[in-house]
């Protein structure tokens, strides 16, 4: 399992607890930054995700800002994300079966370091249903033309 990891300044602290916590479970993981609570913007760090995930070899990437809202809008940007805002087990274990997320967006200021283990476990340990894959396809369609 590999995994990229960005955040900016508002979802750095939950960025380092969930590092900690992955590499206790032996996820390889690759830490886009940023690397300290300094003021930073969230743009680039959805950006830098996004990219890795839609270009390079990951599993999936996590993203976070101070409420997941402004990454998760950056990271969709970019054709092939699919960036998921979850915010309990229910939304990230729907993520995956329905929406076949590649990336989960937290947030920092508003997400539990409890809650943040229990999405980022839920997340890994669920499967796509591919019932739902002809959304997905509308999805990509309006990439293509828009
Ligand atoms: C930064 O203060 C904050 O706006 C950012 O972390 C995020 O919450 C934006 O959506």
């Amino acid at each position: 399992m590999k995994v990229a990891i960005g955040s900016d300044h508002g979802g750095y602290e939950l960025k380092e607890q969930i590092k900690t916590y992955l590499k206790s479970k032996n996820v390889d993981l690759v830490d886009f930054g940023t690397n300290s609570g300094a003021s930073v913007d969230y743009p680039d760090f959805g950006k830098k995700v996004g990219l890795a995930v839609t270009h390079e070899n990951y599993d999936f990437g996590i993203i976070l800002c101070g409420t997941g809202i402004g990454i998760s809008i950056s990271a969709n940007k970019i054709k092939g994300v699919r960036a998921a805002l979850v915010y309990n087990e229910e939304t990230a274990r729907l993520a995956k079966e329905h929406n076949n997320a590649n990336i989960i967006a937290l947030g920092g200021r508003t997400t539990t370091v409890n809650e943040a283990y229990k999405i980022v476990d839920t997340f890994m340990n669920s499967t796509f249903e591919p019932r739902h894959q002809k959304r997905l396809d509308k999805i990509s369609k309006i990439e293509e033309n828009a």
